[in-house]
C-alpha cells in the first residue's frame, strides 16, 4: 500500500476547515485599522494583537514589537533543522475606506456577495496574509511540522510608507535570517492567469504647499492685483509634464534603465486587450507617456501623479475668493536604477524655483522607496512556480507591477535576500477603492498554493 504523502493530509486539512477560514477571516476583517488615521491607532494594535493570537496558536514563537509607530508582529518556527528558511511579510494596515458612500455594504462588515469577502482589507493584504498563517496552521495540525523553517513578520504602517520598519529588520537582522522572503500583496495577472511578480516600481511621496494672504479674501476687491495660490500652484503643476506624457523635472530619467529588448517582447506576449481594459475603467482611451506600450507604461516606467489637489472654496454653488492656500499631494512611481532621495530633491527645487512672488512655498516629505527586480532564475523561483501551479490549476505567467511595496528593497539590503511575490489577488479586486473585496476562489487557491510552497522550497 502507499503510504499518504503529508501535503495531501495538509490538503485534506485545509478542505475540513474552509468555512472557519473564511470566517475567522471576516473578525479580522471588522478591525478597521486604518494606519493613516491616528483615530485608528488602537484598531491598529488590535489588529496586531489578534495576529499575534493566530500566530501563537499555530505553535509559533510569537512576538509583538513595539517602534515609534504601530507594533510589528514577528513569529518563526524553526525546528526543521538544516532545511531552507522562509521569511512571510505581510501588512495588517487597511487603507481608509473613503468614499464611504460608495460601498454597498460598508467596508469594515465583511459580507459575502457573488463569492467574494467584500471589505476593506479583504485583498490588500489581510486577506492575502492569512493565507499563509492557514497554511501554516494545516501543516501543522495535520503533520506536527513543517517542512522548512518558516518566520513571520506583519507590520502595521505599510500603507503608510513602512517608516520604522527598516530600524526593525536593523535591530533585528539575525533573529530574521532567512534563505528567501515571501510576500502575497500583488495580484494575478488576470483571471484564471496567475501570476509570479519579479519586478515592482518604487515610490517617492510628498506634498506642497502654497501659502497667500493670512485668510481667504474677496476676489473681487483683491482679485488681479495679490497672486492666487491656487493659480499658481495649477500653473506650476502643469509643468511636470510635457505634451508626449515626459516628466520635466531636470535630471528625473538619467539614471533609469531600460527595459531590455527581450522584456519588451515578454510583455507584448502576454494577453492584453485594450478596450476591455479601458471599459473596465470606464474610460474611452488609455494615455501616457509617448513610444511605450500600457503594460511598460504601467510596470517599468517612471510616473508623476497628482493624488490630490486643494484649496479655496469646495461646498454646494459658487464663492467668490481669493483662497489663502493651495495644496497638492503628488508622488512618483520610480523604476530600477532611479533615487528616492535625489529626485524628491530634483522636484522639490524644479517646483520651488517656479513659485512667484507674493506666495511662500512650503514642501513636506512624506517617504520613498527604491523599485526592485527579483531574480527569476533562482531555485526559489522554480519551487514558487510548482507551488502555484499546484495551487491554482494553472501555470504562472512572469509579471511585473506597477505598485510599490517598500520592504522588498529593505530585504534585499538589509537581510540580503530576494523576495517571492506571489500575489493571489486580483487589480480589478479594488483595492484602496470603495467595494474591495477577494475572490473565496483565490483565497482558497492561495491558501493550496502556500502550502505547497513550503515543501517545494524544502526540495
Ligand atoms: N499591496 C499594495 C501594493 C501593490 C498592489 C503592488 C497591487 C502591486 C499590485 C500595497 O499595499 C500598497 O498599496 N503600496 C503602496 C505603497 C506605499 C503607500 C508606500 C502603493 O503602491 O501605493
Ligand atoms: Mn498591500
Ligand atoms: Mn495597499
Amino acid at each position: 500500500m502507499q503510504h499518504a504523502s503529508p501535503i495531501n493530509d495538509v490538503q485534506q486539512k485545509l478542505e475540513q476547515t474552509r468555512d472557519q477560514r473564511v470566517s475567522e477571516l471576516q473578525e479580522l476583517l471588522r478591525i478597521p485599522s486604518v494606519s493613516a488615521v491616528s483615530a485608528h491607532h488602537d484598531d491598529c494594535r488590535e489588529a496586531a494583537n489578534w495576529v499575534h493570537k493566530q500566530l501563537a496558536a499555530c505553535g509559533f514563537e510569537t512576538e509583538t514589537v513595539e517602534t515609534d509607530g504601530l507594533p510589528i508582529v514577528s513569529a518563526e518556527w524553526t525546528k526543521a533543522k538544516g532545511a531552507p528558511t522562509a521569511l512571510v511579510y505581510g501588512h495588517y494596515d487597511v487603507q481608509p475606506p473613503d468614499p464611504l458612500n460608495e460601498w454597498t455594504t460598508p467596508p469594515f462588515e465583511p459580507t459575502i456577495r457573488d463569492g467574494c469577502l467584500f471589505a476593506r482589507g479583504a485583498t490588500d493584504d489581510k486577506g492575502q496574509v492569512f493565507t499563509h498563517i492557514k497554511s501554516v496552521a494545516a501543516w501543522l495540525d495535520a503533520t506536527g511540522k513543517l517542512p522548512i523553517n518558516v518566520k513571520f513578520v506583519i507590520e502595521g504602517e505599510e500603507e503608510v510608507g513602512s517608516n520604522n520598519l527598516e530600524k526593525f529588520l536593523e535591530s533585528h537582522k539575525y533573529r530574521l535570517a532567512c534563505d528567501i522572503a515571501v510576500i502575497s500583496d500583488t495580484a494575478q495577472y488576470g483571471n484564471g492567469i496567475p501570476a509570479i511578480t519579479y519586478g515592482l516600481r518604487g515610490i517617492l511621496a510628498c506634498e506642497v504647499i502654497l501659502h497667500g494672504p493670512h485668510q481667504d479674501l474677496h476676489s473681487g476687491v483683491f482679485g488681479g492685483a495679490i497672486t492666487n495660490p491656487v493659480n499658481a500652484l495649477a500653473k506650476m503643476l502643469g509643468t511636470l509634464h510635457d505634451d508626449d506624457g515626459r516628466i520635466q523635472i531636470p535630471g528625473f530619467y538619467d539614471d533609469v534603465i531600460p527595459l531590455t529588448d527581450e522584456e519588451r517582447r515578454a510583455f507584448a506576449d502576454l494577453p492584453f486587450d485594450e478596450q476591455a481594459y479601458c471599459k473596465s475603467l470606464g474610460i474611452d482611451a488609455v494615455a501616457g507617456e509617448a513610444g511605450y506600450t500600457t503594460l511598460e507604461r504601467r510596470w517599468a516606467r517612471p510616473t508623476c501623479d497628482i493624488n490630490g489637489f486643494f484649496g479655496g472654496y469646495q461646498g454646494e454653488g459658487p464663492k467668490t475668493i481669493i483662497p489663502a492656500k493651495a495644496t497638492a499631494k503628488i508622488t512618483c512611481r520610480l523604476v530600477p536604477g532611479q533615487d528616492a532621495h535625489q529626485l524628491t530633491q530634483a522636484l522639490e527645487h524644479f517646483l520651488r524655483e517656479q513659485c512667484p512672488p507674493g506666495v511662500r512655498f512650503e514642501f513636506k516629505t512624506y517617504h520613498g522607496a527604491p523599485a526592485v527586480l527579483c531574480d527569476t532564475s533562482s531555485p526559489y523561483m522554480a519551487a514558487a512556480r510548482k507551488a502555484v501551479e499546484a495551487g491554482f490549476g494553472q501555470t504562472p505567467v512572469m509579471i511585473r507591477e506597477g505598485g510599490s511595496i517598500p520592504v522588498v528593497g529593505s530585504f534585499k539590503q538589509i537581510l540580503g535576500v530576494d523576495t517571492l511575490l506571489l500575489g493571489w489577488g486580483r487589480n480589478t479586486d479594488n483595492l484602496h477603492g470603495p467595494n474591495e473585496h477577494f475572490h473565496l476562489e483565490d483565497f482558497h487557491h492561495g491558501t493550496l498554493a502556500s502550502a505547497h510552497l513550503w515543501a517545494a522550497l524544502s526540495q
